[in-house]
């Protein structure tokens, strides 16, 4: 399900998602049938709101991406990006009127600086290549608004034979106690941290004035 590639960026993507369907359905079963509940309790805790632009970093299939849509409507817009080319053409045909996909790397976005309200990522952060991650992060600042939000989420390892046998791969280099420490290296201002089911989150803000 997963391939290490290379596209025609400077950087190395990290490890992309090819096989849409197939993540989905073990998405569905690693949640334990909460996905749904989860990813709702994820845009809460972005902040998303009506006429808010949002961006989702590492969208794959685009299944919160059409989450965040709802709770932008009717004036805001929610764009996803993931350099996986089937995950954006499978999210384009199922997008709302207010949702676009791109591809591309978090590490190099091609977005324009202060356009974005809201950014948010959930387990997109062990994919991207460690070395990059900061690099993620500074791109993620650069693309926000002074006073956005972002909402950053990935794998808190459980232990759970289940749950270590499908990520076991991709968590080889996750520490997601340093997301906090991405996030502030990044000039970002730590609001809040917390655990969901299988996830730990960081809530932080671009300060203003910057
Ligand atoms: C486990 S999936 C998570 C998808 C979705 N955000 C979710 O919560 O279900 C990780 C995604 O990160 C993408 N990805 C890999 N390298 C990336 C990078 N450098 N920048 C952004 N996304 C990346 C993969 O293609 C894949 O779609």
């Amino acid at each position: 399900m997963r391939q290490r590639i290379r596209h025609g960026h400077s950087r190395p993507e990290g490890e992309t998602v090819e096989r849409i369907r197939s993540y989905e359905i073990v998405s569905e079963i690693a949640f334990l049938g909460r996905r749904r509940r989860v990813y709702t309790r994820i845009v809460a805790l972005s902040g998303a709101r009506p006429g808010d632009r949002v961006l989702d970093v590492g969208c794959s299939g685009g299944y919160l991406a059409r989450l965040l849509a709802a709770a932008v409507t009717p004036d805001g817009q929610v764009t996803g990006i993931d350099p996986a080319s089937a995950a954006i053409d499978y999210a384009r045909q199922r997008a709302p009127g207010n949702c676009s996909f791109a591809v591309g790397v978090a590490q190099d976005l091609d977005l324009p600086d202060r356009s974005f309200d809201v950014v948010t990522s959930t387990l997109a952060v062990h994919h991207i290549p460690e070395a990059e991650r900061a690099a993620a992060f500074r791109e993620m600042f650069r693309v926000m608004r002074p006073g956005g939000r972002l909402l950053v989420a990935d794998f808190r390892p459980s232990g759970r034979r289940l749950t270590l046998h499908f990520v076991g791969q991709a968590m080889r280099h996750n520490n997601v106690d340093l997301l906090d420490d991405l996030a502030t290296a990044a000039g970002f201002q730590v609001e809040s941290h917390g655990d969901l089911p299988m996830l730990r989150y960081v809530r932080a803000v671009r300060p203003d004035g910057t």
